[in-house]
């Protein structure tokens, strides 16, 4: 088969990296890419929103199947478009998008479905919406309705946070149209866990659950960011929990989607607080995560191809999904000053070095090429991936591998993991 991923980040190269190793693929193209993935497949620079450019690839490649890692080209159609012309793609139609690319959309499906998530009111004004946060307690949860680069949701301590983060949103239109409307919501308190599934429409298969890290600075601290790390499997996701969030969430989520006459296919991201009531949606991504799909990627032991097709075929009853046993971490190596402003082009070293160590794997997410030299290229650099017995081998084993690679100004977080050891 010929395959072809669309996307150039860390999660893209993972989901390469698993693809190369399917018994059915005969070649592997990526669009736009990255040098990481330069190694595995054939980069076409075709950007990620180019939605016919991609689907005149397709064709002219005879692409048996299409995976899309970015939301993006999704909340855009690109699986509409690809469809219209007969070509196989995994993710979700545009209108089943809207989970991801609305956060209204998805509030107002759950509270129809009875979906646990927060309590919340949407505005479209805001002058109403200035008004009501005078009443409201404090610490609340002030979000641009559309897709805002994962920078869109601001925490507010006090009334005066909440003002600022209305004016920002509504009235300075920092994120466009994406922030027309806002959502505020209740805070809620607890540990923050990513549950991804993959589904048909019908058959939904939970992948290993994962923990996130969003702030820039040990203990959770600073500014969000992309995110900074991830492993699996998170020990606060019990086997009683997870069949709780399959059965109050995620299989209830795909049956109220079908009904709403959206039905989705692709993967659904649920992002979860494990709060004292139990688990309770934050949001929902209608693709995979980045850098959680690293980690779910090394653990993951059945050939990928055979789980996605099945999932586009409506086939997806038919499939096992088998994982290691083992602890798989990544820990992000971001550029100084991510996710405020950074410099580029800084020369990165060691990787060979640190992709020597046994069950390492170094995923590119921002790099370049300049002169043949490997350079930094965006906030996110790499993402060096571990896999261990047990989750100190795995964050030993990850952060020695860290400490082989270089270059001026690199930050990433010494704490990735120590929760599950808490
Ligand atoms: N209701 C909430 N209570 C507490 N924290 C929240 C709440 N909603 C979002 N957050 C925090 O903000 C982060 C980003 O919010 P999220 O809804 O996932 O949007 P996005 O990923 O699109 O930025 C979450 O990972 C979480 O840390
Ligand atoms: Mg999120």
């Amino acid at each position: 088969m010929n395959i072809l991923v669309v996307g150039s980040g860390g999660r893209e190269h993972a989901i390469v990296w698993k693809i190369a190793k399917s018994r059915r693929v005969k070649k592997i193209y990526c669009a736009p890419g990255n040098p990481g993935i330069a190694q595995l497949a054939e980069c076409v620079d075709i950007k990620a929103d180019d939605i016919s450019g991609l689907r005149d690839l397709a064709i002219r490649e005879k692409i048996d199947l299409t995976i899309v890692g970015p939301e993006v080209p999704l909340t855009l159609g690109i699986v509409d478009s690809f469809e219209d012309k007969g070509l196989k793609v995994f993710g979700p139609l545009k209108k089943a998008a809207e989970i991801e690319g609305s956060k209204i959309f998805a509030k107002n499906l759950m509270q129809k479905y009875g979906i646990p998530t927060g309590g919340y009111k949407v505005f479209k004004d805001s002058r109403e919406a200035k008004e009501y946060i005078k009443e409201h307690s404090y610490p609340l949860v002030v979000k641009a309705d559309g897709l805002a680069a994962g920078k869109g949701v601001i925490i507010c301590k006090t009334k005066e946070d909440a003002l600022d983060a209305i004016k920002l949103i509504m009235e300075k239109k920092v994120f466009g149209r994406a922030g027309d409307r806002v959502i505020i919501e209740e805070f809620l308190k607890g540990e923050e866990a990513s549950f991804l599934a993959i589904t048909d429409g019908k058959t939904v298969i939970p992948l290993p659950p994962c923990q996130d890290h969003k702030a820039v600075f040990d203990g959770d601290r600073g500014p969000n960011t992309g995110g900074m790390g991830a492993y699996s499997p998170t020990p606060i996701i019990t086997p009683k929990l997870k069949e709780d969030i399959m059965d109050n969430i995620m299989v209830p989520t795909i049956k109220a989607m079908g009904k709403e006459g959206r039905p989705y296919k692709g993967v659904l991201y649920a992002g979860l607080m494990i709060t004292g009531n139990g688990p309770m949606v934050l949001e929902f991504n209608c693709r995979f995560g980045d850098p959680e799909t690293q980690p779910i990627m090394m653990r993951l032991k059945n050939d990928l191809v055979d789980v996605l097709l099945s999932a586009v075929e409506g086939k997806l009853n038919k499939i096992k999904l088998k994982c290691d046993n083992k602890f798989a971490l990544c820990v992000v190596m971001a550029a100084k000053g991510y996710p405020g402003g950074y410099e580029k082009g800084k020369e990165i070293k060691g990787i060979d070095d640190a992709s020597r160590l046994n069950d390492i794997v170094v995923f590119h997410a921002c790099t370049a090429l300049n002169d043949s030299k490997l350079v930094t290229a965006g906030g996110r650099v790499l993402g060096v991936t571990a896999m261990g017995v047990g989750v100190k081998r795995a964050i030993n084993k990850a952060y020695e591998a860290v400490s082989r690679i270089k270059w001026e100004g690199v930050h990433y977080r010494k704490d990735i993991g120590e929760k599950a050891i808490r």
